[in-house]
C-alpha cells in the first residue's frame, strides 16, 4: 500500500544491529499465530529481560507537557509496540482494552497500576460512582504487568512525583477503547493516536494514515 506520508513515518526496515529491532522480531514470532494464553508467559519473559538489559529504546521516547506520551516502534496487524513517557504527576484516563490483551514492562522508574470494575455500586466515600475501585500495585523498574478486559479496566501512572517510561504491547493493535469518568463511571469510545513514529513527530497526522503505512 502507497501513503503519503513521510518517509521517516513509513514503516521502516529492522535493523539487524538494534536490539528494539530484535525484540520486535522476536514478538513477532510468537504473536504472528493466534494469540494464545499459552505464549502471554513468553511474551513477558521476552519483555523481562528486555528491561532488564536494554537501553535501545532511549533515542524514541519523548516527553509532553500536556500528556503522557505514545510513541510507535512497531506495528503489524497482530500487535503494536509502544513507548510510553510520564511526566511526574500524569495520568491515563480509566480504560478498557477493547478485547485485547496488554502487556506493559517499565523500563525507567515506577509506576502504579489501579484496576477498576465497572458497573458495581460503588462503596460509600470513595468519590467514584458507577466503577469501583480494586487493587491497586507498584511495578519497579523491570516488572511487568499484563492485562485484558475480563481481569479490569485500568489506569496508569509513574510513582508520585516521579517521570517513568514503560513498553507497552498490544496484541492486536488498539485504534479505539472505551474512556471512563471517574466521577460517574459514563464510557466514551475514543480513538487513540501516536504523537512520534519510530521518533519522528506525528501529531496531528491522521492515525488512520499512519495505520495504513504500516501495512504490508
Ligand atoms: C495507553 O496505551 O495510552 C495507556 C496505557 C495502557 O493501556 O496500558
Amino acid at each position: 500500500m502507497t501513503s503519503d506520508l513521510a518517509p521517516e513515518l513509513c514503516r521502516p526496515e529492522r535493523n539487524a544491529g538494534c536490539s528494539l529491532d530484535d525484540l520486535t522480531k522476536a514478538l513477532g514470532d510468537l504473536l504472528e499465530g493466534e494469540p494464545s494464553k499459552a505464549s502471554g508467559a513468553a511474551v513477558a519473559e521476552l519483555l523481562r529481560q528486555y528491561a532488564a538489559c536494554e537501553g535501545s529504546w532511549r533515542p524514541y521516547v519523548t516527553f509532553r507537557e500536556d500528556t503522557y506520551s505514545r510513541n510507535l516502534i512497531w506495528r503489524t496487524d497482530k500487535f503494536e509496540l509502544l513507548l510510553l513517557g510520564w511526566e511526574a504527576g500524569q495520568e491515563s484516563p480509566i480504560h478498557d482494552h477493547a478485547g485485547q490483551q496488554c502487556w506493559m514492562a517499565v523500563l525507567e522508574g515506577e509506576l502504579e497500576e489501579v484496576h477498576f470494575k465497572e458497573g458495581d455500586l460503588a462503596p460509600a466515600g470513595d468519590g467514584i460512582s458507577g466503577l469501583r475501585q480494586g487493587r491497586v500495585k507498584a511495578f519497579p523498574t523491570g516488572g511487568v504487568a499484563y492485562i485484558h478486559d475480563d481481569i479490569a479496566l485500568h489506569l496508569i501512572r509513574p510513582r508520585a512525583g516521579q517521570r517513568a517510561v514503560s513498553l507497552h504491547l498490544y496484541s492486536s493493535p488498539i485504534d479505539s477503547c472505551r474512556k471512563f469518568c471517574p466521577d460517574t463511571g459514563k464510557a466514551e469510545e475514543v480513538n487513540v493516536a501516536y504523537h512520534t513514529v519510530r521518533g519522528s513527530g506525528c501529531s496531528g497526522t491522521d492515525p488512520e494514515l499512519i495505520r495504513d503505512a504500516w501495512i504490508r
